[in-house]
């Protein structure tokens, strides 16, 4: 069997699918890996680290696509608006293709995949189970975002993050504000932390109290009531504008007292509740700093605009949607260990191809197949027909 790493096309994007070192159990169980001669360039792999772990290098993408079974990628043509177009093209009935396919957005896209007979997974559907945990792709790369939006906000920042005494007087600390304490909001505590900052954090979901203490963050009590806000799939539900007006009017102080808010609040499929207004960021201190890991959902504040950094009231906000590209080394590494263990339950043990939709990691990520759409959470988007998100 030949599998098939394509150099990602989508503009920023500079992770690559599959780094040399995740290779060996691959070609252990017999699949052939065919690499596009500077796949791997941007996030610091050489073609030549790829030879020398077994893959072969191919010039031609039209060439690899054609003669791959599977196709391994970060961006599918579905998580790529701008270029992925081409790769569909190139793709081929039967063909497996497996990576980010953004499919709760956009529903109807996936379609396409379906129409050209390719059985697509989409890597944003795995399940949040223990089983699951190290194939989770968008923990990994949450977790690279998380780090990186707070090494934004410290270089923006015109204040030291940590508290000094000097001889020349005592510096004091930053105080930075985590809105959800996720994946993402998890690591920007640890992060902040150990930079020196004082580090509060806030999230409708009281059980995350411990997990932010433990890593010396200050768990905001905002005294709201979100009795369920997290779902079967440990993901936080919507909870309705009334209670976000609620949550908006109770967190302004504490948006007023920080030089650095980050926000990471999000709902799977849904925009993301606004939960800092302009006039909020208006009440921070001039030079403060918003990094607004919710950006391509909408954002978590109102003044967010994806890709762009903005100045409003003083203020800098910063709407990255794609800040694990800006890490692409590591964040390519971890996507590259998920991706492979996930391509192995798709293996029996003799290295053939079995897609056993009994298999909830297996039932819950597979979109398309055999030219439908075979993915019930999709199906329920797409009812009625014209129900395709923004
Ligand atoms: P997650 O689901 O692990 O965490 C989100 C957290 O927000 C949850 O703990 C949830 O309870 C909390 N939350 C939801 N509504 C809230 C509210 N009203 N107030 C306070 N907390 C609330 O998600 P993860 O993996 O940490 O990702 C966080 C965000 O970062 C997502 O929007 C994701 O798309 C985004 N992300 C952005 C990247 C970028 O480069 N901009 C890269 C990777 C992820």
């Amino acid at each position: 069997m030949k599998a098939g790493v394509p150099k990602e096309t989508c503009p920023g994007e500079k992770r690559v699918a599959l780094v040399p070192g995740v290779l060996a159990p691959l070609l252990k169980a017999g699949v052939e890996i065919l690499v596009e001669s500077g796949a791997g360039l941007a996030a610091g792999y050489t073609d030549a680290d790829y030879t020398e772990k077994g893959a072969t290098i191919i010039d031609d993408r039209s060439r690899l696509f054609a003669d791959c079974e599977v196709i391994f990628q970060v961006r599918t043509p579905g998580a790529n608006p701008a270029t992925g177009e081409a790769d569909l093209d190139a793709m081929h009935a039967g063909q497996i293709v497996i990576g980010l396919a953004d499919p709760l957005s956009n529903a109807a896209r996936i379609q396409a995949f379906a129409g050209r007979g390719i059985t697509l997974f989409g890597l944003e559907l795995l399940p949040r189970i223990t089983r699951a945990q190290s194939m989770d792709v968008l923990s990994s790369q949450a977790m690279v975002a998380g780090y990186k939006a707070v090494l934004l906000a410290a270089n923006a920042l015109p204040r030291l993050f940590s508290m000094e005494m000097t001889a020349a007087g005592t510096l004091a600390p930053a105080h930075v504000f985590v809105i959800g304490a996720g994946v993402a909001g998890l690591k920007a505590i640890a992060t902040a932390k150990r930079l020196g900052a004082v580090v509060h954090a806030y999230d409708v979901r009281p059980a995350v109290k411990e997990q932010v203490e433990s890593l010396g963050g200050k768990f905001v009590e905002l005294e709201l009531e979100a009795s369920s806000a997290e779902d079967k799939g440990g993901y936080a539900k919507e909870l309705g504008e009334e209670f976000y007006r609620r949550q908006r009017e109770v967190m302004t102080r504490v948006v007023a007292d920080c030089q650095v808010v980050i926000t990471t609040a999000a709902i799977p499929g849904k925009k993301s509740p606004v939960l800092v207004t302009e006039e909020m960021v208006k009440q921070m201190s001039p030079a403060s700093i918003i990094v607004d890991l919710a950006a391509e959902r909408g954002g978590n504040c109102e003044l967010t605009v994806p890709d762009e950094v903005r100045e409003v009231h003083a203020v800098t906000i910063y709407g990255p949607t794609n800040l694990p590209a800006e890490m692409a080394y590591h964040a390519s590494q971890l996507y590259g260990k998920n991706l492979v263990t996930f391509f192995r339950t798709l293996l029996d043990k003799e290295g053939n191809l079995t897609i056993d939709t009994k298999d909830e990691v297996i039932r819950d990520t597979l979109l398309t197949r055999d030219g439908k759409l075979v993915n019930a959470r999709l199906e329920g988007l797409l009812a009625p027909p014209s129900g395709d998100k923004e």
